[in-house]
């Protein structure tokens, strides 16, 4: 992947819905350096993106949306960086030929705007899905893996995640309805470079279906713990009793986000890992940073810089199908990720 700094510009502005958010506002401030000017905030506090040069806008709402981009006119990308209840406001910007740049990590959600392919295609407007950290970055390292063995039968995601981020309050909503999912694999105990062999636990992050399909690998499974022992151990022992069922519902949702706020246990750091076999045969890459939250900005505003400047074909794509981004962890050294290659193989708990 190329680095110009502004390589011609977009034509037109970019409207960064949760613009102001924990992973918006990096996304906000990265395009504004790259663009001066075209990156517009968007949120449903209209008084707080006002102040912010931006504007009100509820995804809950296509109509809402529908009329901010008439009243902007000239925005070419939308960048939802919060995620909506359904495909609409996906398809709002489509079919008017605007780009869509996605950070949303529900399986469900990424299956409805992926099925909007054709009217993007048919009105030139891309979408970008699978864009963060996971999904997003674990996409790029499960294709790398999956490369290196020749083409693998299974892949096993790991993600490590820092307990002492001041995670977003959509994204902390996201995780704990995660732990109200059934899930169908065992724990995994693994090496996650610079904290040891750790046990990881099933987790639904949406790689698990779509890498499938993107890649033509028959099980992809995805797991997660903490940077804390304890509370790793504590959270998944609750799931084990059914007590994280009641997560299904969006007020426990809520209550439960906030809660874990309050939580100031370990650190920011960040590790993901990917492992793909294929027979005897084993590779492995592994990512390491802190703040998924900043880095989950940076990854949608270098997808957004690649889709506004015209370099990703028109219709949905997930970032690892979009060969032009394959070098992005190595991009993202100059922001603190280091791309590594682990020893050591996985062990089913
Ligand atoms: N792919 C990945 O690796 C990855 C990683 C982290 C997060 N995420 C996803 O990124 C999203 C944002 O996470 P975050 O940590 O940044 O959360 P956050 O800090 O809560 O930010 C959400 C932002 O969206 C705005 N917002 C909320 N509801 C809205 C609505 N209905 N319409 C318009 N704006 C709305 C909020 O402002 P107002 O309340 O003022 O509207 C806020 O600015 C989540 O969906 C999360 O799952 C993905």
């Amino acid at each position: 992947m190329t680095t110009v700094k502004s390589p011609g510009g977009p034509a037109g502005r970019i409207l960064v819905v949760g613009g102001y958010g924990a992973v918006g506002a990096t996304v906000t401030s990265t395009l504004d350096a790259w663009f001066p000017g075209r990156a517009v905030p968007g949120g449903r506090d209209a008084a707080r993106a006002r102040r912010l040069g931006g504007v009100g806008v509820d995804v809950t709402d296509p109509e809402d949306l529908l009329r901010v981009l008439e009243v902007l006119s000239d925005v070419t990308a939308v960048v939802l960086c919060v995620e909506p209840p359904d495909a609409r406001v996906a398809r709002v910007c489509l079919e008017r030929g605007v780009h869509v740049v996605d950070v949303g990590a529900t399986a469900r959600l990424l299956d409805d705007v992926g099925a909007l392919h054709g009217v993007a295609a048919d009105a030139g407007a891309t979408a970008v899905l699978s864009v963060g950290l996971a999904p997003g970055l674990t996409n790029l390292l499960a294709h790398r893996a999956h490369d290196a063995v020749g083409g693998a039968d299974g892949i096993d995601l790991t993600v490590l995640l820092g307990s002492g981020e001041r995670h977003g309050a959509d994204a902390l909503r996201w995780t704990v309805a995660g732990l109200a999912e059934p899930v169908s694999v065992r724990p995994l105990r693994t090496e996650l470079p610079g904290h040891g062999s750790r046990t990881a636990h099933p987790f639904p992050f949406s790689d698990q279906h779509t890498l499938p399909r993107t890649l033509g690998v028959a099980r992809v499974t995805t797991r997660l713990c903490l940077d804390s022992r304890l509370l790793t151990g504590v959270l998944f022992a609750l799931r084990r009793t059914g007590v994280t069922r009641a997560a299904a519902r969006p007020d426990v949702q809520r209550r439960l986000a906030a809660l874990t706020r309050r939580v100031r246990v370990g650190g920011d750091g960040f590790v993901i890992r990917a492992d793909a076999r294929r027979g005897g045969r084993h590779a492995a890459y592994a990512l390491t940073g802190r703040g998924q939250s900043r880095v989950t900005g940076l990854v949608a505003a270098y997808v957004t810089r690649e889709v506004v400047t015209g370099r990703v074909s028109a219709g949905v794509h997930h970032i690892e199908q979009i060969p032009r981004l394959a070098g992005l962890p190595e991009d993202l050294g100059r922001h603190g990720v280091t791309l590594l290659r682990p020893p050591g193989g996985t062990a089913e708990r």
